[in-house]
């Protein structure tokens, strides 16, 4: 699958890089343009390029990984999306700290700036350093926390994934899942592990030990 990357800094060499061992195309892009990144580009291998963010956001899956401060302007300069899945790996803090979204989400942000597209959060729970580690260890998987408002889009980002050799577990919606998973939330910085194929259900703890 051909992947654009809105982005080209840690989160978004983190994510080429396992998405190129999965067997994906990565098209990645920033700010100052194609030519910065050739270096990069050549560095990830054939399967990858670079493009401008409007050229990127062509792709049937693209993923976002600017600075907070940066999102409104890197989503405003792109044409109409038209059913594009949008993988929201950012997190809502910036130069004052945290953002606040009161009773919303910063992807929720995200979505109203992407018109079109199919928004999922995932990824920004995770330190990079530890997403770019083996996701499998011992019969365990890393998990990948997947949130959004429409199901196929979310099964697809979860698929892309576990894909890469992660665990994903769905939180719900843009709102709900992208608080739970939202910097400063109990669930960010923290990694996770599931034994994989995870059960169906897990036995209820009966008090005992
Ligand atoms: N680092 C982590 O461990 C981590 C983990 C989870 C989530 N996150 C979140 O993921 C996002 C990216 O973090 P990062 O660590 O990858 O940041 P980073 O290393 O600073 O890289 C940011 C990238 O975004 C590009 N960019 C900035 N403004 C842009 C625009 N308007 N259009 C296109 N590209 C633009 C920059 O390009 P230029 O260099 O050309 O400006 C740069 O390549 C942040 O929201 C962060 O909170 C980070």
């Amino acid at each position: 699958m051909n992947i654009g990357i809105i982005g080209a800094g840690q989160v978004a060499q983190a994510f080429a890089h396992k998405a190129i061992g999965a067997g994906h195309t990565v098209i990645l892009s920033s700010r100052r343009g194609p030519d910065n990144l050739a270096a990069l580009v050549e560095g990830l291998g054939p399967s990858a390029t670079a493009a401008t963010p409007a050229k990127v956001a062509e792709n049937p899956v693209v993923l976002l990984a600017v600075p907070w401060p940066e999102v409104d302007a890197a989503l405003r300069s792109l044409p109409t999306w038209h059913g594009q899945i949008l993988i929201d790996a950012t997190n809502g803090f910036g130069e004052n700290g945290l953002v606040d979204f009161d009773d919303g989400s910063s992807s929720e942000t995200v979505a109203a700036l992407a018109p079109g597209a199919h928004v999922v959060k995932a990824m920004n729970s995770l330190f990079m350093a530890n997403f770019a580690l083996e996701p499998i260890s011992d019969g365990f998987r890393r998990v990948v926390f997947v949130a959004g408002d429409d199901s196929a889009a979310k099964t697809e980002v979860a698929d892309l994934f576990e894909s890469f050799g992660f665990a994903s577990i769905d939180l719900g919606t843009l709102r709900k899942g992208g608080r739970m998973q939202a910097v400063g939330s109990t669930l960010a910085g923290h990694d996770f592990f599931l034994p994989w194929p995870a059960p169906r259900s897990f036995p209820a703890f009966n008090g005992e030990r």
